[in-house]
């Protein structure tokens, strides 16, 4: 049986990174893509002469042509450019608008039957771009946010409990940017709500680190953004789809009416297994965290509505 085909648009930080997580993991055969000439060639052999030593039996290219992509069962778009200190992801719109319609054009041409996995920010608003663009089936195009900003929260909250990562689960809905909606209510340790084992203040507190989490680690980076535990979410995305493992994590995917949103891609539970989004999980809200979830709804329209312009 031929192994899984992952093809990474963009080989800087997070494609790398990705490449490599999904490597170590023997998820499937990857393709490094990039602009750069030589960078996704270098990278990719590199990556490939770690596999004696880590022992993964896979398949690791790197390149410039997207000929090389060919019949892709997963496209992960990281290309763009990242954000720096001062800049919010927002920033971003108007040239990584441009480069993920160019990138989904070119991908979808040589795989038209794989699922999308968009990363580049503003997330929500290129998801979006790259569902338009490539006009696939909406559950076949959908985003990372959720698990990278849940892993922030679930690092946080063992941290302050001092318990294991392993107990800790945490959700997080709404759109990928400072009006994220980390739900505490729905965040455990091993079953057990976090709002009986911390102060409501404390609660809070990690709450709002959950929502800077990105920035903090932009801000002590200086030259670009997160990478390692963006790869690592990208990789159990990936993972869940190609094994069909119809996982329950938060990704931005396509609501049509669940949560009251109707038509945008944002930040809620999902099923994820081989067709790609297999089912939009609806958790019961209460009326303030409703809200919050329809601020940050509001937010993302207008950074897809800003897209417009470049497309
Ligand atoms: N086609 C292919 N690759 C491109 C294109 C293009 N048109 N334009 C840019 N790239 C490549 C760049 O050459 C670069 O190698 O995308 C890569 C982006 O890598 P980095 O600059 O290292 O950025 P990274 O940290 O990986 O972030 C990428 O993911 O998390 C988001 O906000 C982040 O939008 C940013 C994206």
């Amino acid at each position: 049986m031929p192994r899984p085909k992952i093809s990474i648009m963009g080989a800087g930080n997070v494609g790398a990174t990705t490449a490599h997580w999904i490597a170590s993991k023997e998820i499937g055969d990857v393709v490094l893509l990039d602009v750069i000439e030589g960078m996704p060639q270098g990278k990719g052999l590199d990556l490939l002469e770690a596999a004696p030593v880590e022992g993964f039996d896979v398949d690791i290219k790197g390149t410039n042509n997207y000929e090389d992509t060919k019949n892709s069962d997963i496209i992960v778009i990281t290309s763009g450019v990242p954000r720096k200190p001062g800049m919010s992801r927002d920033d971003l719109i108007s040239i990584n608008t441009k480069i993920v319609k160019e990138v989904t054009q070119n991908a979808v041409k040589y795989s038209p039957n794989s699922i999308i996995i968009v990363v580049t920010n503003p997330l929500d608003a290129m998801v979006f771009v790259a569902s338009k663009v490539s006009n696939f089936p909406k559950h076949r195009v959908l985003g990372m946010a959720g698990i990278l900003d849940s892993t922030r929260f679930r690092t946080f909250i063992a941290k302050e409990l001092d318990v294991s990562v392993e107990d800790v689960d945490a959700i997080v809905l709404g759109g990928h940017g400072d009006s994220m909606v980390p739900l505490p209510r729905y965040s455990t340790v091993n079953g057990i709500p976090i709002t009986e084992l911390m102060p409501h203040d404390k609660i809070n507190l990690l709450v709002e680190r959950t929502r800077k989490g990105g920035e903090e680690i932009v801000n002590l980076l200086k030259t670009g953004s997160a990478f390692y535990a963006p790869g690592a979410a990208v990789a159990e995305m990936v993972e869940a789809i190609l094994k069909d493992k119809k996982r329950i994590l938060p990704c931005a995917a396509y609501c049509n009416s669940e949560y009251n949103v109707n038509g945008y891609f944002v930040g809620v539970p999902i099923k994820l297994g081989k067709k790609g989004v297999e089912k939009v999980i609806e958790l019961k809200l209460t009326d303030e965290e409703k809200a919050a979830f329809q601020k940050s709804v509001e937010h993302v329209k207008s950074l897809v509505e800003a897209t417009e312009k470049f497309l």
